[in-house]
């Protein structure tokens, strides 16, 4: 979604700013724009289309040391040259970029049309900078203080003033923001990567907190204006880790990337032989009747493999609940429920909506999340670090199969404290997930014919994913897989379910993947297969690398290296996600930035 960045320094700001916008890009975006201050005179530049476009439209111009650039994911008003950001002033003296959703803007909107202002855009975000220009009495603090105290809704932004060149003020309520520290020039963004080739030091700014950002330094202010002890944070990573590495794409390099990913979750976790994640000390599991997994996306399915494994071996009930419908369905929570939360970024608006809904009910949250100090990881009372380090591509795939490895270990953790497994099946389990990124390089070195099946598969306009238990949770993520990034329809289906009205869609070269790995109901979902065979199927089959027998009836078989059943989530859906990556260039598709997605989906 929406992607900020402010710089002020001595450097030139126009190059610095469309870097940071190139690095923003992989959040999803329509158009963009920056604002350069050059003395007393701002000037902005915006286009429709991508950071190249606008590169080449602003030339050489734009001379400065400070500016403010912005991504635009459309919400209020087509994605067009005049609703880009950032948003000027009429008279030119304030200039605003904004990520989120100002909810009252209607009526601010009316309000400050009756005061004579006008409004040139569709967009939420232009009352903001009108309410500046109102407001203004020549204290820049003054100003954003009063104009901000007027906003509903949720807002990280970038505010420049032509009175106060070299100086911005950053805002934020409930969309990221993040200020870097370097040496003589500072940067604000919506998440690191923007700046991370410049410096490391950062400060996490809390909900409700605004910074005054100069080249010599940073102030941070609460909501009522006091300053606030800033907390200074390092990131770990390195610009070289946000990059393609030789890979053409991102989405293939984090994919490949898959067996390091997981060792970085697995390993620290592990102590003399058992798992004892750092962050569960305090959570008495004994006290928790019931689980509910909330999350969106593909981490709403690792959820759902999740409630497969946690109630197999916990017996805990668990449920797994789309953060978006969890909000609003009047969820019956209290604090024997433990609310696990997933997300990759940590700013997910709708998981972090379900969170607060939880806590409000007394429920205790843990967050299972990928970025350090995100507003996931700061609501939640216990926080699991997948540390899969930065994933670009929109779609995710180390994100999530970490997502899958970590509450395969809160699983295993908690029955070993619940004494649901003895002892002896404790250490098989563990043993299993340690065992984990060895599998996962294998099922890479296993899905050679992947990109074979694609280049005869990639021609299909609908298909259907059936499985059963967690190969059924698998196939959830290996259809939304195959639709964000090759734009092809599919569906996954409970392969018992097919019977019930599905099955009418079955007519001959109709291609299914039917993922048969689940040994314990491996005959059933045989049945199944044979049932779309009779009616003209196309089936490409998922199995262990052991049953062959599989080749005899489907069409192709694509084969997984076998590990403990309950963990195969992990494996088995390393070639569905290669497959959508190697259909999706067949068709020549934007794999990395698919159209309308957005990699950290702040608003609602
Ligand atoms: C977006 C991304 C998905 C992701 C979902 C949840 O839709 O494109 O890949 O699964 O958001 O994101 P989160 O950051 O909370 O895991």
């Amino acid at each position: 979604m929406c992607g900020i960045i402010g710089y002020t320094g001595k450097g030139r700001a126009r190059e610095i700013l469309i870097e940071g916008l190139r690095r923003l890009e992989y959040r999803g975006y329509d158009s963009a724009g920056v604002s350069v201050c050059d003395g007393n005179v701002i000037r902005t530049v915006k286009s429709q289309g991508r950071i190249s476009v606008l590169d080449e439209k602003i030339g050489d111009e734009l001379p400065g040391t400070s500016g403010i650039g912005h991504t635009r994911w459309a919400t209020h008003g087509a994605p067009t040259d005049t609703n880009a950001h950032p948003h000027a002033s009429a008279d030119g003296k304030f200039a605003i970029v904004h990520n989120g959703i100002i909810e009252n803007y209607e009526a601010l909107r009316e309000e400050l049309t009756r005061h004579g202002m006008k409004f040139q855009s569709e967009t939420d975000s232009e009352v903001v900078v009108n309410l500046l220009d109102y407001y203004y009495d020549g204290d820049f603090k003054n100003t954003v203080m009063k104009a901000t105290s007027r906003l509903e809704g949720s807002y990280a932004l970038g505010i420049v003033c032509s009175d106060f060149p070299g100086t911005l003020f950053a805002v934020r309520n409930m969309s990221p923001l993040i200020i870097g520290i370097g040496a003589g020039e500072n940067y604000f963004a919506s998440d690191v990567t923007a700046f991370i080739s410049h410096t490391k030091n950062i400060i996490h700014l809390d909900d409700g907190m605004f910074a005054k950002v100069t080249p010599d330094g940073v102030t941070i202010y609460n909501s009522i204006g006091a300053k606030v002890r800033p907390t200074y944070e390092k990131v770990t990573w390195d610009a070289e880790a946000a990059e393609k590495g030789g890979y053409e794409h991102f989405m293939l390099k984090e994919i490949m990337e898959q067996p390091r990913a997981l060792e970085a979750t697995i390993n620290p976790r592990l102590k003399e032989g058992k798992f004892s994640p750092e962050g569960l000390e305090s959570l008495d599991i004994s006290k928790i009747d019931r689980i509910v997994i909330t999350a969106c996306g593909s981490a709403y399915h690792a959820g759902v493999v999740g409630r497969y494994v946690i109630e197999s071996l916990c017996r805990i009930p668990t449920t797994a609940e789309l953060a978006s419908e969890l909000r609003y369905a009047s969820p019956i929570l209290n604090e024997r429920t433990l609310v696990i939360a997933i997300s990759q970024s940590g700013e997910t608006a709708d998981t972090l909506a379900a969170m607060r809904e939880a806590k409000k009910l007394g429920a205790p949250v843990l967050a299972i999340v990928n970025v350090v100090g995100s507003s996931v990881a700061s609501l939640a009372d216990y926080v699991l670090y997948t540390w899969a380090g930065p994933e670009i591509a929109v779609a995710t795939t180390k994100g999530y199969t970490t997502q899958v490895a970590m509450l395969d270990i809160f699983a295993v953790w908690a029955a070993g404290k619940l004494g649901t497994v003895t002892p002896e099946r404790e250490a098989e389990l563990t043993s299993a997930i340690v065992s984990l990124p060895a599998c996962v390089q294998r099922a890479i070195y296993l899905a050679s014919n992947v990109e074979e099946i694609a280049k005869h598969s990639h021609k299909h306009s609908s298909l259907f994913f059936i499985g059963r238990n967690i190969d059924y949770a698998c196939c959830l993520e290996a259809s939304l897989k195959l639709k964000e990034v090759s734009y092809i329809h599919s569906e996954a289906y409970a392969a018992g379910e097919l019977k019930h009205g599905t099955i009418a869609l079955i007519s001959q070269n109709q291609l299914v993947i039917a993922i048969a790995c689940y040994e314990a109901l491996r005959e059933k979902t045989m049945s199944n297969i044979q049932q779309v065979k009779a009616r003209g199927a196309n089936v490409i089959a998922v199995a262990h690398e052991t049953d062959r027998s599989l080749i005899a009836e489907a069409d192709d078989v694509i084969f997984v290296p076998e590990t403990e059943p309950l963990f195969m989530a992990v494996p088995q859906i390393v070639p569905m996600q290669l497959l959508a990556y190697y259909v999706a260039r067949e068709n020549g598709c934007d794999i990395d930035k698919p159209k309308n997605l957005a990699k950290s989906v702040t608003v609602e």
